[in-house]
């Protein structure tokens, strides 16, 4: 079957053709329902199977005689630490601490917080709680206290795993103190902290409420897998919205199983004994989809690497990684690339080693740029493909079949749609438009499997968010077009959502943050572009009348606050005081506006304005402040 005929039928006959791929996997009870109906618009899919993921993941394996494969290689250069972990290890270590948590009475339908850095007990928690039917969600370690205390009170986890620290190049990262703080922040507190003792530091714990990771599993009987319906969540992943309330994205077993081992197997071309790398970290969801649970569920070992691309020690550290492990096929965001080419331009490193088991490199996350392309077609010498997806979907929405038929790709596009997904481009009243038309992209419903249905404890945020603007379609929130031949460009989002080295974050919560400040009237935070991390956020506050407070000082005191509530990863860095924000005459910020401002972009005065002094006004101070110089 080529390409376009395996699309067809993905969406013509979806029953005929997501049923044959649910028999792929291993369920307890097969479903006979493929696709139903559900309330707020959603969609089920496979609603009366019964499945376990872990079961997926790692005892289908071991049953089939693949117990002594390496399920996973951890590196750590930091740490200086490796180890090759079977699939026979990895279930024995999944099964004991899952029977930990049993102990601790953490059962179908809990939720456990995981907090925790690059280390295979990270793997080993999620998968334990996939054992037991326990929700998990993980929170990225860049992410501050109050930040996590907001995720502990929506999640309402009754434990929350960490480890005593994590490992930023050569810094150690205490993490336990951050959930000590989270704890004291959160109204809901959870009964337990499960922490993980690294020799770097010993974190304190807390009597009572904190357990030892080792000795809490001292005397424990073993787990089993508890069968679960097809729908039941398997974890919550909070990502940016526009508000400063995250979203807490809701996957469940069945489908995801079923759209991740279809997604391994015919876009990336993996099979079962290959090397896979998804160079990204586990509070991700590239992290979900692909460092954990879309590998393992396809019988490959695992690269979970716990490193970066530069300084780990050096910017040869990923050519290091595909030559020690012999890796078949990765995924990393284009970010981690370009800070390799800073420090190495000529990719010279990369010739010291043995690239040859490379087959082709997956890039997403955020928009590839030609020039960091072609640097990579240059130093690789194999496929570049970029590809385009989502927390919400949770598998690429458009790639080439790699497993299939591999459609050429073309530059600047993140290349055809994927089978189960109906993209299509629509203008702001919601008509379908044609080619090179630029406009909001969509996708005509109903999502395939592995597609977030639901926002946790709230179907009606869902249903405000992702299908209301344009009923009977799916709302992405990125904006671009497809081409005569049906390739799909991203141009960017539409909302208030920026991507900072692939990181997904929220301008609405940090001005929420900014708002805070007794001296700030009102701000904008805006995406500006940024050499190395595609972009980064920056601040225009104007003050109230009478502040006095030095500009340079309030600066600080706005960087001080978005790093202490939203955390590092934010890179937050810039506060510009202006006189006043160019608004329409209905009040809203131009913000659009601004960032063509900020990156020196030629832009149309927009009839709406309220005020035609300000744009020449506000550009000078931008410009004096070192943005919008091109
Ligand atoms: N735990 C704790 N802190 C973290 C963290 C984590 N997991 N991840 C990032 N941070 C902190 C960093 O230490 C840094 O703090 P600082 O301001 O005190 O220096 C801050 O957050 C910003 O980090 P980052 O954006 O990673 O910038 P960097 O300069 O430290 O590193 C790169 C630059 C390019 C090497 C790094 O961003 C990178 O590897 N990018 C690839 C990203 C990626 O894989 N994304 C995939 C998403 S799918
Ligand atoms: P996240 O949910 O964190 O994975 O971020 C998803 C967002 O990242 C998308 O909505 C896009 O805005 C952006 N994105 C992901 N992949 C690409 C890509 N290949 N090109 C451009 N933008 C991308």
């Amino acid at each position: 079957m080529g390409y376009q005929s395996e699309y067809n039928e993905s969406v013509n006959d979806r029953d005929a053709f997501w049923g044959r791929q649910a028999d792929a996997i291993a369920w307890y009870k097969k479903p006979t329902q493929i696709l139903t109906e559900a309330d707020y618009g959603s969609h089920r899919w496979f609603a009366d199977g019964e499945l376990n993921t872990c079961y997926l993941a790692l005892d289908v394996h071991v049953a089939e005689g693949r117990g002594e494969q390496v399920a996973l290689y951890y590196d750590s250069p930091g740490t200086q630490t490796k180890r090759a972990i079977t699939y026979n290890q990895l279930l024995a270590e999944v099964k004991r601490f899952a029977g930990a948590l049993k102990a601790r009475g953490i059962e179908k339908g809990d939720r456990v917080v995981i907090y925790m850095p690059m280390v295979p007990e990270a793997a080993v928690a999620m998968l334990a709680c996939a054992r037991l039917g326990a929700i998990h969600s993980v929170v990225f370690g860049g992410f501050a206290p109050n930040e996590l205390a907001i995720r502990i009170d929506d999640a309402e986890p009754k434990m929350v795993i960490t480890s005593s620290c994590g490992i930023e190049f050569d810094r150690v990262i205490e993490y336990k103190p951050l959930v000590d703080q989270a704890f004291e922040l959160s109204a809901h507190k959870p009964e337990h902290c499960v922490v993980l003792q690294r020799p770097m530091v010993e974190a304190p714990m807390t009597p009572g409420r904190d357990l030892d990771w080792q000795a809490f599993q001292e005397g424990v009987a073993d787990a089993d897998c508890v069968p679960v319906e097809s729908t039941h969540p398997l974890y919550i992943l909070y990502t940016s919205g526009t508000t400063g309330k995250p979203k807490g994205i809701v996957r469940d077993h069945g489908s995801h199983a079923v759209a991740l081992l279809y997604a391994l197997r015919n876009i990336y071309g993996m099979n079962a004994g290959d090397v896979w790398w998804g160079a990204s970290d586990i509070g991700w969801v590239v992290g979900h989809s692909f460092i954990v649970y879309g590998p393992l569920m396809g019988g490959c070992s695992a690269i979970f690497y716990e490193g970066k691309p530069i300084r780990s020690p050096d910017a040869g550290a990923f050519w290091r990684v595909i030559e020690e492990y012999k890796v078949n096929s990765m995924f990393a965001a284009p970010t981690a690339f370009r800070a390799i080419r800073k420090e190495d331009p000529e990719g010279e490193l990369s010739k010291a080693y043995d690239l040859s088991s490379l087959r082709w490199l997956f890039v997403a996350g955020e928009k590839l740029d030609s020039s960091t392309y072609s640097w990579l077609d240059g130093v690789l010498g194999v496929p570049v493909i970029d590809h385009w997806w989502q927390t919400e979907t949770g598998w690429p929405m458009t790639a080439p079949l790699m497993g299939v038929e591999p459609v050429p790709t073309r530059l600047g596009s993140t290349c055809v749609p994927v089978p189960g997904y109906d993209i299509q481009v629509v203008d702001q009243e919601g008509n379908e438009l044609g080619p090179d038309e630029h406009g909001n992209i969509v996708a005509r419903l109903p999502m395939p499997p592995g597609v977030a249905q639901t926002i946790w404890q709230n179907p009606q945020r869902f249903q405000e968010s992702y299908l209301t603007a344009f009923p009977g379609y799916y709302h992405t929130g990125d904006g671009g077009f497809k081409d005569q031949d049906g390739y799909v460009y991203i141009t960017g989002r539409t909302d208030d959502v920026i991507n900072v080295s692939g990181h997904r974050l929220s301008t609405g919560e940090m001005e929420e943050v900014i708002a805070k400040n007794s001296a700030v009237a009102e701000c904008a935070v805006i995406a500006v572009a940024d050499a190395m991390k595609g972009h980064v956020p920056v601040g225009l506050v104007v003050l109230k009348q009478g502040v006095e407070t030095a500009d340079a000082e309030i600066e600080q005191q706005l960087v001080a606050m978005i790093r202490a509530e939203v955390g590092p990863l934010a890179c937050f860095r810039k506060a510009i005081v202006v006189q006043r924000l160019p608004k329409t005459r209905s009040g809203k910020i131009l913000r659009a506006i601004l960032r063509k401002i900020a990156d020196a972009e030629e832009f149309a005065q927009p009839s709406t304005i309220d005020d035609e002094t300000i744009l020449p006004e506000i550009t000078e101070t931008m410009t004096g402040a070192g943005l919008g110089r091109s």
